[in-house]
Parts: structure tokens; C-alpha cells; sequence
């Protein structure tokens, strides 16, 4: 799983480097494919439940499982980018959101809360927890300051499949849920909206976007229960 989650993270690096102004999703899909090949690993979204990319591009009010378009990305966007791979019969799945230039305030405060939520809720990933101490310090964290976390979606194991027990929820109560224990591996995925939590599902089956079209943000990691405390395995 750490060699998986390494080519993760990695491909990751090179396609936040080339997240600008006039740079479509499209191009960042075959740059993802070419650095996939080339680790000889398979990208792990394509082709599950029919989706038909390696990446998920969520710009803007998109929260998850947007596809790739030939549309320019432009000044002031934020991008979600959400990205798996298979190596050797084991996953790795990772997702960050970048700003496109210069965004407003409110946006690099949604990113900033959205990232930083995501370690709140790793802090309890450690043996002898509990799977909702995760879930309550990512709501906790993220209401604070005023955002909302998406309902709808959630985490997952993860290990020789994408999608394992169990679900990990980015809201609930601390003290309840399974135990947590050395080994288990847990993908923690936080969606945050600006405003309020609500989502829907587009014509295409895939495409998850804001109700109200504020905007939404979405940081992942791949994260292993050790003795020694939580271990990021898609660390950048
Ligand atoms: N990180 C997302 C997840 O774990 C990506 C899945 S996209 C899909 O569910 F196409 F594979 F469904
Ligand atoms: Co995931």
C-alpha cells in the first residue's frame, strides 16, 4: 500500500504544479495517464462503476467525481483533483484542491479549513480510537469556522479494494463507531461547502455539485492505523 500510495502522491505533485490559468482538465487527465503508465501502475477510477477517467476534476462549485473537460481553467477558480491508483494489487487515493492564481478570501479560508480538517480528523486515526472520533474532529473542525460538511459522500477503507469497511463518515459523534487498530487503513476524505451542505447529482450520473453553487473543497489522504501513531501514506 505505501508503494501505491507513493505513485499516488507523486502524480499529484506533478499535476498541482500545472494547475494555472488557460490549463484544461482535460490536459491534467493525459498527463495523469502518461505518469501512470509510466510507474506501471493502472489508475484505479477508470472504468469502476463505468466512470470513464483517472481523475476527478471539481472545480469550483463541483464536489466530487467531475470529469475532465476542455474548458480553461481561469483566474480565481479553485480545482478539486481526486486521483487512485492499483499497483500491485493494492490502492492508493489521495484528492487535494488548488487555487487557479489568485482566489478570493473566502476561498483560500474554504481550502485552508477543508486540508487542515483533514489532519484534525488524522490526529485520531491511532489504535484504541474510535472510527467516529475521526468524524466528529473533522465536523468540529470544519464548522468552527463557519463551512458545512457534505453528508452525502463519505471515506472508506481501503486496501486490495478502492472501496472498503468501513464507511468514514466526516461528521458524527466521538466515543462511538468500530475500534480502531494497527493495520487497518482508512482513506479520510473531507468535502467542505462554503455554505450549506446540501448536494446533487447532474444528468450524467457522476458530476456531484453544490445546491446553492457556493463553493466546495475536498482534501484526501490514505492514512494506515500503526503503534507508532497514524502514518500518511499519500503524503506529498
Ligand atoms: N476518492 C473517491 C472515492 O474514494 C473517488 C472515486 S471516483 C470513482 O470514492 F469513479 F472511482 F468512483
Ligand atoms: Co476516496
Amino acid at each position: 500500500m505505501r508503494a501505491a500510495c507513493r505513485i499516488v502522491a507523486e502524480i499529484l505533485l506533478l499535476l498541482r504544479e500545472q494547475v494555472k490559468p488557460g490549463v484544461s482538465t482535460a490536459e491534467l487527465e493525459e498527463l495523469a495517464n502518461a505518469e501512470t503508465l509510466k510507474r506501471k501502475a493502472k489508475a484505479a477510477f477508470k472504468g469502476y462503476c463505468n466512470y470513464p477517467s483517472a481523475l476527478c476534476c471539481s472545480p469550483n462549485d463541483l464536489v466530487v467525481h467531475g470529469m475532465p473537460t476542455k474548458t480553461p481553467l481561469k483566474e480565481g477558480d479553485i480545482l478539486s483533483l481526486d486521483f487512485g491508483v492499483l499497483y500491485n494489487d493494492f490502492y492508493g487515493d489521495a484528492a487535494l484542491t488548488i487555487p487557479v492564481g489568485t482566489v478570493r478570501a473566502g476561498a483560500q479560508a474554504l481550502l485552508a479549513a477543508t486540508e487542515e480538517s483533514l489532519y484534525a480528523g488524522i490526529d485520531k486515526a491511532v489504535p484504541g480510537g474510535r472510527l467516529g472520533d475521526i468524524s466528529h474532529a473533522v465536523q468540529s473542525y470544519v464548522e468552527v469556522k463557519g463551512f458545512s460538511v457534505v453528508r452525502d459522500f463519505v471515506g472508506h477503507g481501503i486496501g486490495r479494494k478502492l472501496h472498503e469497511e468501513p464507511q468514514v463518515p466526516n461528521f458524527g459523534t466521538a466515543g462511538t463507531g468500530v475500534r480502531l487498530k494497527p493495520g487497518m487503513v482508512l482513506a479520510i476524505e473531507p468535502m467542505v461547502n462554503e455554505k450549506s451542505y446540501e448536494v446533487k447529482v447532474l444528468e450524467d450520473g457522476w458530476t456531484v455539485k453544490t445546491c446553492d453553487g457556493g463553493l466546495s473543497a475536498h482534501f484526501e489522504h490514505t492514512v494506515a492505523v500503526t503503534d507508532k501513531g497514524p502514518e500518511i501514506l499519500t503524503r506529498i
